[in-house]
């Protein structure tokens, strides 16, 4: 397990993304090549009245400037406040946290589902696949969202040459539909034991990616989230059942869990 730091770092670079999308870089920070996709910061800024941090999931890295990227969409207190944070602004973050992704083997297809605000571990993920070599034509990286603006860094996605689904549920951008029902078409007539599922989104959309793994027999990994009080396994307020019994901490045996492990 990666050891994890606590530290002041400053906002280097913030954009407004699509409707309340942003995106954040955060330096300098030490060991910055320990960041793996699937791994997350649990963040806090300053005089804040929000009492917990709170987690995002590592979008990127810089390794030449020492920092790293997240993406977060406004939802609620924390993240409103996020949306006024400026250049050279400090925040704390703890990091990096969690277990990160397995890679595939390069003779793998790999199935990317990204729904909403579950699309930034999956396209470090991607970044860091393409970045040790694996052929681009091997990833299909299935993107759900409610509307066309949900649906971020197309151009990003696209330049690294993988092949891109993007899917709404108002059809206005992509497909019309639910992100999950053009990959069970794509399954069905694929080799089952040459996929690999990857997928982090809201809970519905895991539950359809989970039962396809198990329906179909392909083995992956989902991220989940959970409220994270405490982010570092000492609160348990962020446990969810095994189907094995028992339980697990999202924030420490988590938020990568393999196809089947957890009940959803
Ligand atoms: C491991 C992990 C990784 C995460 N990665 C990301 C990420 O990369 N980008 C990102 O934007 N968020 C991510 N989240 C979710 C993020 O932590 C929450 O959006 C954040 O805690 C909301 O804080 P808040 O104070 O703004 O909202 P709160 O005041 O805590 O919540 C406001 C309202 O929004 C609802 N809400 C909370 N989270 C979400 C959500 N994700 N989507 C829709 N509604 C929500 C709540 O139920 C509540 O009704 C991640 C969560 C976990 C556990
Ligand atoms: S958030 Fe406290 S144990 Fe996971």
């Amino acid at each position: 397990m990666t050891k994890s730091t606590c530290r002041d770092t400053f906002v280097i670079h913030k954009k407004k993304l699509q409707n309340d999308y942003y995106s954040l870089v955060l330096g300098p920070l030490r060991k910055i090549n320990h960041c793996q996709p699937g791994h997350f910061i649990h963040l806090q800024v300053p005089h804040t009245d929000v009492m917990f941090r709170r987690a995002f999931s590592i979008a990127s890295i810089f390794p030449e400037q020492n920092a790293l990227e997240i993406i977060f969409k406004v939802v609620g207190r924390m993240t409103r406040q996020m949306s006024t944070l400026k250049t050279g602004d400090t925040v704390n973050i703890l990091y990096p946290l969690g277990k990160s992704f397995t890679l595939p083997r390069k003779s793998e297809t790999s199935i990317m589902v990204a729904g909403g605000v579950g699309f930034p571990p999956l396209m470090f993920l991607t970044e860091h696949m393409m970045k040790r070599g694996y052929d681009p034509k091997t990833i299909h990286f299935f993107y759900g969202g409610r509307t066309s603006a949900d649906i971020l860094c197309r151009s990003r996605l696209k330049r690294t040459g993988v092949l891109f689904h993007p899917v709404t549920e108002d059809g206005s951008f992509g497909r019309q539909g639910l992100v999950t029902e053009p990959i069970e078409e794509f399954i069905k007539f694929r080799k089952k034991d040459k996929l690999r599922l990857y997928a982090c989104g809201p809970e519905g959309m895991l539950k359809a990616a989970n039962n396809l793994g198990l329906q179909y027999h392909i083995p992956g990994q989902l991220s989940l989230e959970a409220p994270m009080p405490c982010g570092i396994g000492v609160c348990l307020g962020c446990v969810v059942p095994l189907t094995a019994g028992g339980y697990a901490r999202v924030c420490a045996e988590g938020p990568v869990f393999e196809v089947g492990e957890v009940v959803l």
